[in-house]
């Protein structure tokens, strides 16, 4: 299989990158957790194969970091055929997709990462080639222009995005097949992270497997990243093996406390709890409050706090809630009890 990445979305830092790339599974069999995304999949695959069809379009949503790019390239793996990955912002002309699409080979997988952010010309000329795998371009200017029709090879487009809500109804309507990836539990976490240990050929106790887990908020990313800088402590103060006790040394040097939570996510608290009293608070209040962007809130704080009952959305904004307060020492106010 052929994998061809034409342009990543973000400045990623290429060791990091390639480090997430040989932790990642290949097949079905081999992906942990996301059971019913992965049971379904796996029927309208083989499904797909038993037809000599292509896939239906697939849109995959969630929180970053749960494995959308890994599970597009498993699926385009398990359909025997090839990816070709991208992203919305990369795409900025509609002939930036048409030569994509007309580039593509029968039954390939485009994948296109943060599908939300399509401007709306580019998104277009993406409806008939999902509904019936046509290019419509127009030649020429003025009232001499003509608009001419190309047929496309048959293929499968997956679609990611953090933000589903984002997306307008006509190109979400396109989509035959929509999953949304849910954060992981510590139980597949630590599965996770065992598997990703011994593809690095490190031991590790159970207990700092569980331990790595517990702090990585529901993110296999995360998992993988903290299991590569406790690998780090491990060479330096230890014997290169993975025990609690430098587990635990190493997070607590990253000021990830025991639930995964780090400065961002304290100051965001705080910021609920002691600056607006306990009132509910607005996304573009907290965003300065914290100085991070109102989307990375939104995407990759807030999932997570919500996930632990640590946080209400309100119609009138966002609320820290008791096990918050107790978390981080502060009294619970009388109301909230
Ligand atoms: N590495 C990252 N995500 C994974 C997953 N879901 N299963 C197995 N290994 C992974």
């Amino acid at each position: 299989m052929e994998e061809e990445r034409i342009v990543t979305s973000k400045l990623e830092n290429q060791g990091e990158e390639r480090f997430e790339n040989c932790l990642r599974p290949k097949t079905l069999e081999e992906y942990i957790g996301q059971d019913k995304v992965k049971e379904n999949m796996k029927i309208y695959i083989e499904a797909a194969k038993k037809r000599s069809e292509p896939l239906d379009h697939v849109l995959l949503y969630g929180p970053p970091g749960l494995g959308k790019t890994t599970l597009s390239n498993i699926i385009s793996n398990e359909m025997n055929s090839n990816i070709k990955i991208t992203s919305g912002p990369a795409i900025e002309k509609p002939g930036d997709l048409a030569s994509l699409l007309t580039n593509l080979s029968e039954f390939d997988v485009l994948f296109i990462d943060e599908i939300h952010r399509l401007s709306k010309c580019v998104e277009e000329i993406l409806y008939p080639a999902l509904e019936d795998y046509t290019l419509d371009i127009v030649i020429g200017k003025g009232p001499s222009a003509k608009s001419i029709r190309l047929d496309l090879p048959k293929f499968t487009l997956i679609g990611a995005t953090t933000k589903a809500g984002s997306l307008t109804t006509p190109l979400r309507d396109r989509f035959g097949i929509v999953h949304r990836l849910e954060l992981y539990s510590i139980e597949h976490l630590t599965t996770i992270v065992k598997r990703s240990s011994k593809i690095l050929g490190v031991e590790i106790e159970e207990e700092a497997a569980v331990e790595i887990a517990r702090r990585s908020r529901g993110t296999p990313r995360i998992a993988n990243r903290l299991l590569k800088r406790v690998r780090d402590y491990a060479i330096v103060l230890g014997d290169g093996n993975i025990n609690l006790k430098i587990t635990k040394h190493a997070l607590n040097k990253l000021e990830i406390d025991e639930l995964g939570l780090d400065e961002i996510d304290r100051k965001l608290l705080e910021t609920m709890i002691v600056q607006y009293a306990g009132r509910p608070v607005g996304i573009e209040a907290l965003a300065v409050s914290v100085g991070e962007e109102i989307d990375t809130i939104e995407d990759v704080y807030e999932p997570y706090l919500i996930q632990i009952g640590f946080v209400a959305r309100t119609l009138r904004g966002r609320k820290a809630l008791p096990p918050a307060y107790r978390h981080l020492g502060y009294d619970i106010p009388e109301e909230n009890i």
